[in-house]
């Protein structure tokens, strides 16, 4: 088994950018596995795909998308 970086970036009121996992923690907390070299994980939690960002956060007012903390 090999180790990879693993990289995020945030977006601004948008998801979280995660470059080279092979999984990330669903809703339910059970790991996900990760298909694409780069993924978008929903920061908002509105999404109807959850982890994964899709899209619905462009539909929230600036700021209100993304938890703190
Ligand atoms: S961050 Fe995109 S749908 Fe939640």
């Amino acid at each position: 088994m090999s180790e990879q970086e693993v990289r995020t970036r945030a977006c601004p009121d948008g998801p979280l950018l995660v470059r080279g996992a092979t999984e990330w923690p669903g809703p339910d907390g059970e790991a996900v596995a990760v298909t694409r070299p780069v993924v978008a994980v929903c920061r908002c939690e509105r999404s109807q795909r959850l982890p994964w960002c899709d899209g619905t956060h462009r539909f929230l007012a600036p700021g209100a998308a993304v938890r703190q903390g």
